[in-house]
């Protein structure tokens, strides 16, 4: 396994020493346009490797050349939020970025499965299709497993129990119109309705749409980056060991939940294949018209993709 990180931050850094320490693949590669950045972060993480006991070789780079033949390449290059900024205000400078990475990434590595992690998530996971022209299998966005990992750790604490025993579902785009479906929600099988009362429950799932931004307020000069890469590695993990987990990721949906055209938060089989199938559930009138609402939302800055040229 060779995996490559585009984008050596905060996010695309933290991705590398997780995959180097679960030995997840043979060598990280960690691509940035800043000269030294990836070099020195790269050697940096290659001299923990004895001390973690791992034998990956870490490595990084400025030109897209080392990268070549890689399984797994993960994007993480972009601009992040600042407080007052939403996600969709990264939409131009970060298509222009990824548009790039993505180009030279797959022309080096035709073959790899791509995981998306630069915001706008679900309008950059579409814009990666569009510009490398791979088959929707091999392009997913990784948003939905970093919300419900917020989600998860905000019943647990108010339940005060173990975080493994949350199991969740969410629905939708990385954004403001996410939807976290609590009739999906259990713990140790029991249903979250049973657990807390109504108004516990919403103001939960509030924070949780809140979760990005109320990082943002408090860093004030980034965004998070030690769940989204723990989430990003989770993913990584069950294609590298073809273990067909179940979750939500951003697919390029062709019909299903009745979408087209758009790339959204649906619960995914993640295999060595990348999207081994894409699981349709069933939904209230309610829980469609918010999907809907979100996919729309979505396709409103799909949309402005093609007015910026893509
Ligand atoms: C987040 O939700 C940065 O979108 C990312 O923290």
């Amino acid at each position: 396994m060779k995996i490559t990180v585009v984008g050596a931050g905060n996010v695309g850094a933290t991705v590398a020493q997780q995959l180097a320490y679960y030995e997840l693949a043979r060598e990280v590669v960690l691509v940035d346009i800043a000269e030294g950045i990836p070099q020195g972060k790269g050697l940096d993480l290659l001299e923990a490797m004895p001390v973690l006991g791992s034998d990956t070789y870490v490595h990084g780079t400025n030109s897209y050349e080392p990268t070549a033949s890689s399984d797994i390449v993960i994007i993480t290059a972009g601009l992040a939020r600042k407080p007052g900024m939403s996600r969709d205000d990264l939409l131009a400078a970060n298509a222009k970025i990824v548009a790039s990475c993505a180009q030279q990434a797959v022309a080096h590595s035709p073959n790899a499965i791509f995981i998306i992690v630069s915001n706008p998530l679900d309008v950059m996971t579409y814009l990666t299709l569009r510009v490398t022209k791979l088959p929707r299998h091999r392009v997913i966005g990784m948003a939905g497993v970093l919300d419900t990992a917020r989600y998860r750790a905000f019943i647990a604490m108010e339940l005060g129990c173990s975080v493994e025993d949350i199991q969740a579902l969410l629905l939708g785009g990385h954004g403001d119109s996410m939807v976290p479906l609590v009739r999906y929600t259990t713990v140790a099988g029991i249903p979250l309705s049973q657990l807390l009362p109504n108004d516990r429950i919403e103001a939960i799932v509030q924070r949780t749409k809140d979760g990005g931004i109320e990082i943002v307020n408090y860093l004030k000069t980034g965004s998070a980056y030690y769940a989204p890469a723990a989430s990003t590695v989770e993913m990584v993990e069950s294609i590298v060991k073809n273990k067909r987990r179940i979750l939500p990721c951003s697919a390029l949906c062709d019909g299903e939940y009745g979408l087209r055209d758009v790339c959204i938060g649906v619960p995914v089989k993640l295999g060595a294949r990348g999207i081994e199938q894409i699981l349709q559930i069933e939904l209230t009138d309610h829980e469609r018209a918010l999907l809907e609402q979100s996919a729309a939302d979505v396709s409103k800055n799909i949309a402005k993709l093609v007015e910026l040229g893509y």
